[in-house]
């Protein structure tokens, strides 16, 4: 690990340097406007993996009750294999609060077995196949679950 490395909330200013991560990390990326609304809403939370005073990675969830979906996560290419990715989920899942247990969800490509890979360690299990969920390519979607 990293240990360099500091979780943060993500406010305004990390936008833009979230957006390149964004962009260069997925085909069909957030714009910045969607990431805005996301830091308005209540239900969620956003946190940045912040090294040497630069933003490379981040993850974003929300929780509704005790039901939590973790909407989106990514590391930068360069920063990527040095644990970031694993405590920025570690961070996000400890930050997840109920007093009657919580469940955990999320979506990951079929193809993605760096992601997949990280989601089984710390535990997800896959619960359905979503059909030709994802564009660019089209691609299913490996539904995950992690009751906490
Ligand atoms: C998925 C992602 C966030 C992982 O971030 P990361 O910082 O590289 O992950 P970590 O270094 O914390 O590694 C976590 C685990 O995944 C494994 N892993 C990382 N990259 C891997 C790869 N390409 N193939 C297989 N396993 C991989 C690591 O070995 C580690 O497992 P271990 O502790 O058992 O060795 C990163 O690859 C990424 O940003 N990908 C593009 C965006 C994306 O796909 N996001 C997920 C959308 S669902």
């Amino acid at each position: 690990m990293d240990e360099e490395c500091i979780i943060a909330e993500v406010t305004e200013p990390y936008l833009d340097r979230i957006c390149e991560i964004e962009n260069i990390s997925f085909s069909d990326p957030w714009s910045k406007e969607s990431f805005m609304g996301l830091l308005a809403n209540p239900f969620c939370k956003a946190f940045a993996a912040v090294k040497s005073g630069i933003v490379a990675g981040y993850i974003i969830d929300i929780q509704i009750g005790n039901e939590a979906e973790i909407l989106n996560i990514a590391v930068a290419p360069e920063s990527r294999k040095l644990g970031i990715g694993r405590k920025l989920l570690d961070h996000a899942l400890d930050s997840m609060k109920s007093a009657d247990g919580l469940t955990v969800y999320l979506e990951v490509r079929e193809s993605n077995s760096a992601a997949r890979h990280l989601y089984t360690s710390k535990g997800f299990r896959e619960i359905a196949v979503r059909k030709g969920y994802y564009i660019k390519p089209r691609e299913d979607a490996i539904e995950m679950k992690l009751e906490k």
